[in-house]
């Protein structure tokens, strides 16, 4: 029987080339989006996967939306928490909307997509959380106080949930990707992100598949001895 997966994030960017690459390994695919309807309707028409709208910075949508996903499409054994956003600034003009914004929808998701998914899981004693972090929330990156300090969060989210799960058979993992080629990398100043492309060692930006092909490795059931573990998949750009 077909394991079922939810993307947030998943219409678009990373998100669509991971809901496209679980759909085409067999897993059913919830993806959820925000604000993009159209390429979420391409989605669905494109490839079949069900796409939900909801705010995962908003709780109790997030509680209502585990709740519609699971009565259409079954128990979930696989969340993957890829939705973020950026709002770029130096720290000493970064307004506190800019930090609160970031917090809440790249980190405060975490809490909010996972608390209605885990118990379930943990009765079925099954679940593979797979949790997008960044390159930036390993090194830093001037401008990015807010991302940086969301992604890292990630990390330590992760290799804690992790802890308290492993003996349940549910694996939580993360991946630092590192600047790929998106709309929120082609929102950098063109001279900013050349110079970090320069500095790219393999000598280019990431694309959404090199992210993809490493969730679908870790959704897998035969990947049940890889917990609390960051995988990072950026070119070589930063070396933990
Ligand atoms: N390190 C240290 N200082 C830096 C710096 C750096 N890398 N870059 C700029 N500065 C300094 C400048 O020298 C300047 O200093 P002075 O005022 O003393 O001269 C000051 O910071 C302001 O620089 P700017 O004029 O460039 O500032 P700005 O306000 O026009 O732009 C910014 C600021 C929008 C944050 C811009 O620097 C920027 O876009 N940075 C890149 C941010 C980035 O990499 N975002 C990643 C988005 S993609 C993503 O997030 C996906 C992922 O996971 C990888």
């Amino acid at each position: 029987m077909a394991r079922t997966a939810l993307v947030t994030g998943g219409t678009r960017g990373l998100g669509l080339a991971i809901s496209t690459a679980l759909g085409a390994a067999g897993f059913r695919v919830a993806a959820v989006y925000h604000h993009d309807t159209q390429a979420a309707q391409a989605l669905a028409a494109e490839h079949g996967i069900a796409v939900f709208q909801w705010d995962v910075g908003d709780a109790d949508a997030c509680a209502r939306g585990v709740a519609a996903v699971q009565a259409q499409l079954g128990p979930l054994d696989v969340l993957v928490n890829n939705a973020g956003i950026t709002q770029d600034a130096m720290f000493h003009k970064m307004r506190a909307d800019q930090w609160q914004a970031v917090l809440q929808t790249n980190l405060g998701s975490m809490f909010n997509m996972t608390r209605p998914v885990i118990e379930g899981m943990r009765e079925r004693r099954y679940g593979r959380i797979v949790n997008i972090s960044s390159v930036n929330g390993r090194k830093g990156q001037a401008g990015q106080t807010n991302y940086a300090a969301a992604k890292a969060g990630i990390l330590g989210f992760t290799k804690a949930l992790a802890l308290e799960n492993a003996a349940r058979n549910i694996t939580v993992n993360a991946i630092a990707p590192g600047y790929c080629d998106t709309a929120m990398a082609a929102g950098v100043r063109p001279d900013v992100l050349q110079a970090i492309v320069a500095g790219i060692p393999v000598g280019r930006l990431g694309t959404p598949t090199d992210v993809a092909r490493m969730v679908v490795f870790l959704a897998d059931d035969a990947a049940g001895f890889i917990t609390g573990a960051t995988f990072d998949v950026n070119g070589g750009q930063y070396l933990a």
